[in-house]
């Protein structure tokens, strides 16, 4: 019985393939079958699997709901937190999906799920990605005011869903953590951010994240133990498809 968790599996059976440039790399190359068998040799009916995010390029459920049976299919309980891409899932929504797919997949948004004493608390994020302007090194130089403004209001908000989140675990007596956002915790430009602060706050024991897929952007953010905390990027292209065991069984 463990925790596992992985990112970006960015699934289309039922919808078109977009950002063909990023996505055609060798490592997406029937990545849907290595991670179905990945999944089949190492998980067990015991176990918990965290999708953080990106699951489909569905433009909505219909679209979707292909890699959702794929997803339902895969060994173990499985838990899944929203990301940018995931058009088959507005926040309002989360309810009904949590409905629709009752006993075989849950869908975390606002609400908490538990594994052993821990609660899995955690939303979408957001983080700052420019634009940014670069010198002849590559080194930022500076970026577009007017939409870091715009992704702040997006980062106050997603930090009020995420406190919802721990608040309601709190309420229920959970005092252990561990804390899932699609979005990174900190931009390119942050050593810090209210996601950092707020898993210190909680005392999370970790902070897992995707969306950072292609070897440019796997540094983009905290890797490892910060203050006291352990955060672990799970995209799928990061792991080679092999789910990330965040917990080692007692
Ligand atoms: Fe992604
Ligand atoms: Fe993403």
């Amino acid at each position: 019985m463990s925790l596992y968790a992985i990112g970006d599996l960015h699934l289309h059976f039922g919808s078109e393939l977009k950002a063909p440039g990023q996505l055609h790399d060798r490592i997406w190359k029937n990545h849907e079958e290595k991670f179905r068998i990945n999944c089949s040799e190492l998980l067990t009916d015991q176990d918990t699997l965290v999708l953080v995010g990106d699951h489909s390029w569905g433009k909505n459920l219909e679209q979707a709901e292909p890699d959702l049976e794929y997803i339902c299919a895969l060994p173990g309980r499985k838990i899944l937190t929203r990301g940018n891409h995931d058009m088959f899932w507005d926040t309002k929504k989360t309810d009904a999906l949590n409905r629709q797919y009752a006993g075989r997949l849950e869908f975390l948004q606002g609400n908490y799920y538990t594994y052993q004493d821990y609660a899995l608390v955690g939303t979408k994020g957001y983080t700052f990605e420019g634009p940014f302007w670069v010198d002849r090194r590559g080194r930022i130089v500076d970026w577009d005011e007017e939409a870091m403004a715009h992704a702040q209001k997006l980062v106050q908000r997603e930090l009020k869903r995420l406190r919802e989140s721990f608040e309601a675990a709190r309420r229920d007596g959970y005092r252990k953590f561990i804390m899932f956002l699609h979005y990174p915790p900190t931009s390119v430009l942050e050593k810090k951010s209210g996601f950092t602060q707020m898993a210190e706050e909680y005392g999370a024991e970790q902070v897992i994240y995707a969306h950072c897929h292609g070897e440019a952007r796997f540094h983009d953010s905290i890797m490892g133990m910060f203050h006291g905390i352990q955060y672990s990027l799970v995209s799928g292209d990061y792991l080679k498809w092999h789910p990330y065991q965040i917990l080692i069984p007692q």
